[in-house]
């Protein structure tokens, strides 16, 4: 089969696209012919090796050849073990421990996996298992929204952010989206009540404080954030510089047990229920996926790039 290969860290030149054995799946995983594959950051992060928690794993050279964490297609093949797919059935998940998404075909296990609704597309059900599960966990479960709460996205115009505004427009917060110069219409359109450039402002600086604050792209001190929030007020982190994950580890505690501010890392679960929630929320017409351009398989190192560049609005995905 094809596959998008590389065996060191580095810019997007270090991917080939190469023939590699087709895998085979084992008692309790399928074979799936992948349709569409979505490109995250984390993929754009462990294919630069940084930050430093890309490298788990593979400290010197990538754990996986194959990057792509976020899949939909059909069954091809399902291991004696599987109860809930066969052949045909139209699939969708995070396969993040094991990879292997940017080529022909893939294995998952089927608790990785999601029946793709009749109605989405494959591109459009690719987009949901990482980007969408972090801004419901963040949004719903850890920040627990209200109607009311001034409510903060900072990387509101990325994969993740996308659904955080809109999830937390239909939580009835009010909603300010920080993201770069090219993506301030974009979050508006998206039901952002106010937008900041960060390239210009820096939020944790103007005085204005919030409820919770959801971070993908966090590299300012904990200290700065904290001016930022609310009495009782929450900011939760899922992505960003390894310096200001450590001070979010080291100092939240003392920080909540002498302010009352939760300060936090969201490491977000793989969750079945949450996919298949996004989806109802989808078919419902609350939520859309967007999706900012679609490459061919033979374009991942073009579709990284793009992301890479700081370009994406919403999400790239790969059509296979
Ligand atoms: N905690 C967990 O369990 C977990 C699980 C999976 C993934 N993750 C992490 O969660 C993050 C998810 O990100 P994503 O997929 O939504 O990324 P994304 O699609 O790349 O979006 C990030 C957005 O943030 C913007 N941005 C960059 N610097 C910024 C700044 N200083 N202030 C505000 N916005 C800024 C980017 O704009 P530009 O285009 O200008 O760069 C981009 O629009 C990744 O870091 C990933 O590794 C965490």
């Amino acid at each position: 089969m094809r596959a998008i290969v590389y065996t060191k860290y580095g810019p997007p030149e270090v991917l080939q696209l190469k023939e590699v054995e087709k895998p085979t799946p084992r008692d309790d995983e399928v074979l799936i012919k992948v349709q569409a594959a979505f490109v995250n950051r984390s993929d754009w992060e462990g294919l630069r090796g940084t930050p430093l928690y890309a490298r788990i794993g593979g400290i010197l050279k990538p754990r996986h050849q194959i990057l792509g964490s976020d899949i939909a297609g059909r069954v091809e093949m399902a291991g004696r073990n599987v109860r809930r797919f066969q052949p045909g059935d139209e699939v969708f998940g995070d396969i993040q421990g094991r990879m292997g998404g940017f080529a022909e075909y893939v294995c998952a296990r089927e608790s990785a996996l999601a029946l793709k609704p009749a109605s989405m597309t494959f591109e459009a059900v690719a987009v949901i298992p990482q980007a969408a599960v972090i801004a419901l966990q963040g949004i719903r479960d850890k920040g627990q929204v209200q109607p009311g709460q001034k409510v903060l996205i900072s990387g509101a115009g990325g994969g993740a952010g996308t659904f955080a505004v809109q999830l937390a427009k239909l939580y009835g917060a009010e909603v300010t989206g920080v993201d770069n110069t090219g993506k301030l219409d974009f979050m508006c359109s998206l039901g952002a009540d106010h937008v900041i450039d960060y390239t210009r402002e820096d939020f944790t600086k103007n005085g204005k404080q919030y409820d919770l604050i959801l971070d993908v792209v966090a590299h300012r001190s904990a200290f700065a954030y904290k001016r930022a929030l609310r009495p009782n007020g929450s900011y939760f982190l899922t992505g960003g510089s390894v310096a200001t994950i450590f001070q979010i580890l080291l100092l939240g505690p003392w920080i909540r047990g002498t302010t009352g501010k939760k300060m936090r890392i969201l490491a977000v679960q793989p969750n079945l229920k949450d996919m298949v929630h996004i989806t109802e929320l989808y078919e419902a017409g609350k939520v859309i996926p967007v999706i900012d351009k679609a490459y061919p398989l033979s374009e991942v190192p073009e579709a990284l790039r793009y992301l890479g560049e700081g370009r994406v609005r919403g999400k790239v995905v790969i059509t296979v």
